[in-house]
């Protein structure tokens, strides 16, 4: 029996993820990370490592089924579950955005229309909007969301931005930035206390890693 299971998010945390274990000493072998095995042991076997959609992630470790979890940000506030978030890991930084064509982008937001908006956020979209006193209306894609104003579904999207290449290839421009985000360790609140030294032990090791990590890189920065 593993003293902790991890829920990672398939795709673009995924490798990150994995590379900050290995480089924590625990380590996943390569044949079974390619496999299509859905859960893995580390080679101590203190871990098993299942891997689930981004948006999964908070679910997993909200009810327990993981003792902890690495999502971004993003995806841990339009769940809004009830987990501890007790680490910054570093990595996977990008931004969630509004973004439309640049007429959209010049003509601002009517707060007597409402606005239609595409997005795999509802629930961070409807509160930002809210805010701002401008009525909205959702539709709720689960990805390629930048088609949206290109094709009329839509006049803006909520969506992601790492490189911004996806906005601009496709005539789109950043209207203002929601919020920052990176990746995330989550943990179970029940495992956080019945757990107590196995969860320390990861924090501290993940800790540790990151610090070696930004310290060896800012020696080769000098
Ligand atoms: C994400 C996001 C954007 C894109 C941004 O999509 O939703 O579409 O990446 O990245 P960029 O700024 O580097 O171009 P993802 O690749 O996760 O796929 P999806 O469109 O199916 O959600």
């Amino acid at each position: 029996m593993p003293d902790l299971t991890i829920a990672i998010a398939k795709g673009r945390l995924q490798d990150s993820a994995m590379e900050m274990f290995r480089r924590a000493r625990i380590v996943v072998p390569d044949e079974a990370i390619e496999s299509r095995r859905l859960m893995i042991a580390d080679e101590s076997g203190r871990y098993s490592f299942i891997f689930v959609k981004p948006s999964d992630v908070p679910v997993y470790v909200e009810y327990g089924v993981a003792d902890a979890g690495v999502c971004g940000r993003d995806v841990l506030m339009e769940s809004n579950a009830d987990v501890h978030e007790p680490l910054d890991l570093g990595f996977g930084h990008c931004k969630l955005v509004v973004a439309g064509k640049p007429e959209s982008a010049e003509r601002g937001y009517n707060p007597l229309a409402t606005a239609r908006v595409a997005t795999k956020y509802p629930r961070v979209t409807a509160d930002y909007f809210q805010r701002r006193g401008v009525p909205v209306e959702l539709i709720v894609l689960s990805g390629s969301v930048e088609l949206a104003p290109v094709l009329g579904l839509s006049e803006h999207i909520v969506d992601l931005v790492e490189t911004g290449r996806t906005l601009r290839e496709n005539g789109l421009v950043v209207i203002d930035t929601i919020m920052e985000s990176s990746a995330r360790l989550v943990v179970n609140r029940a495992s956080y206390h019945l757990k107590r030294a196995a969860v320390a032990e990861l924090i501290d090791t993940l800790k540790k890693t990151i610090h070696e990590e930004t310290r060896s890189n800012t020696k080769d920065h000098r």
